[in-house]
């Protein structure tokens, strides 16, 4: 009897053990940081501008435009197509490209892309069918994780339509687990929309999670047709709260940029692609970069601004001063620099001021000041800075101690 009680002990801690070995072991799985995306992503994705209205024609040219145009080598680096590239499954379960649009197939593709020395993303999701009613991979995630991976893939863009019951946080594991399976390094960016609050969880699963609903092309108005629709004022109100769980690795992401699209200002557009860059947001394009004016050139072309966003500290900017429609806005840079935002949310030009304890500085502080809009040096800083500000616009700047 004892010597049978001993045993069944035995085993039992032999399960548990094995239990307790298993859960670490998928603990381990789960948590491998992947090590991309040290700083936000930035390229071009298809949405915003084409929407279902894709063909390799088209990533073609944007390919092409991302280096003539001097995207590539002001660090755009990714060029991903959104949703609408697939076919049908095969026989076997494998996804395949849209034959009329993609005629030369993914792969060659990416192919090209990659002789462009840029990078290659796809979309997909997490439910039955994509948003645009494609396949979705809803239980062939490690079929189409390999088969990304056989076609170069370096970017996979997850979204969530029709996902029935799905749990978000189960549902975008098992996704993490097949990119890592497949043994190529995929930059995995969650389009969830926020709804389970991907900011909690998502870290050890993605580098990127969205953490609203779809952009719409204006400043402030909200399309009240398109409940998903939020203008730029309203994405930065939901996703400025969340800077503290942003990082090299795991970013916070408010959509891909509507610059160059139409429905702003140039100085709307300059407001949009400056918040963005304090809140070290992924810096997606989403125009015809193909077909870009001189205006929308200057704004996603500015250097400074983007190094704002890039800066290797990887700390979101946030908002520590509002007063009506004055907002200051402040993102702490490594080696002690801070980039300021003076922003007028209103409709009349209005003087916004910042001062060492909006900065966290201590008085005496010495620093240069530099306008990254005017690309000009602005002086010493004083424990305070002035300046004018248009309606719906910024001035942002720059403080090297
Ligand atoms: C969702 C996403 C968008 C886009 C579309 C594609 O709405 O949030 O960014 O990918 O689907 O159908």
């Amino acid at each position: 009897m004892r010597g049978k009680a001993i045993l069944m002990a035995a085993a039992c801690l032999f399960a548990a053990q094995n239990a307790w070995a298993a859960d670490t072991t998928q603990q381990v799985v789960n948590k491998a940081p992947n090590g991309l995306a040290q700083t936000p992503p930035m390229g071009w994705n298809s949405w915003n501008k084409f929407a279902c209205n894709i063909s390799e024609q088209t990533v073609r040219a944007t390919a092409d435009s991302m280096v003539t145009t001097g995207m590539k080598d002001a660090g755009y680096e990714y060029v991903v197509i959104d949703d609408c590239w697939h076919g049908p499954r095969d026989d076997n379960g494998f996804i395949t490209a849209d034959p009329v649009k993609f005629p030369s197939g993914i792969k060659a593709l990416s192919d090209y892309v990659h002789s462009k020395g840029l990078k290659f993303g796809i979309y997909s999701d997490a439910g039955r069918q994509t948003c645009g009613g494609r396949p979705g991979s809803q239980g062939h995630e490690y079929q189409d994780a390999l088969t990304y991976a056989r076609w170069g893939v370096d970017y996979l863009k997850y979204d969530w339509c029709d996902t029935g019951t799905r749990n978000a946080e189960e549902a975008y594991a098992v996704m993490a687990d097949a990119l890592r399976a497949s043994g190529r390094p995929i930059v995995f960016s969650l389009c969830e929309w926020g709804t389970a609050r991907p900011w909690l969880w998502a870290r050890n699963t993605g580098n990127l999670w969205r953490t609203t609903g779809d952009i719409w092309d204006s400043f402030d108005k909200n399309d009240k047709e398109h409940s998903w629709a939020n203008s730029v004022t309203k994405i930065v109100d939901l996703n400025e709260p969340l800077w503290p769980f942003a990082g090299p690795g795991h970013w916070n992401d408010p959509d891909m940029l509507e610059v160059g699209n139409g429905g702003m200002t140039p100085a709307e557009y300059r407001s949009h692609f400056s918040l963005w860059a304090m809140m070290a947001a992924p810096l997606m394009a989403g125009n015809d970069i193909a077909k870009m004016d001189e205006s929308t050139r200057s704004i996603l072309l500015n250097k400074e601004a983007i190094a704002v966003d890039q800066d290797r500290l990887g700390a979101q900017g946030h908002r520590v001063a509002k007063d009506g429609d004055k907002e200051v806005w402040v993102k702490p840079l490594s080696g002690g620099g801070r980039a300021v935002l003076l922003f007028n949310r209103g409709a009349t030009p209005v003087s916004i001021t910042v001062e060492n304890d909006d900065l966290g500085y201590a008085s005496g502080m010495r620093a240069k000041v530099r306008d990254l809009w005017a690309h000009k040096d602005a002086g010493n800083w004083k424990g305070s800075y002035s300046a004018t500000v248009e309606p719906h616009g910024v001035v942002m700047l720059r403080l090297n101690p």
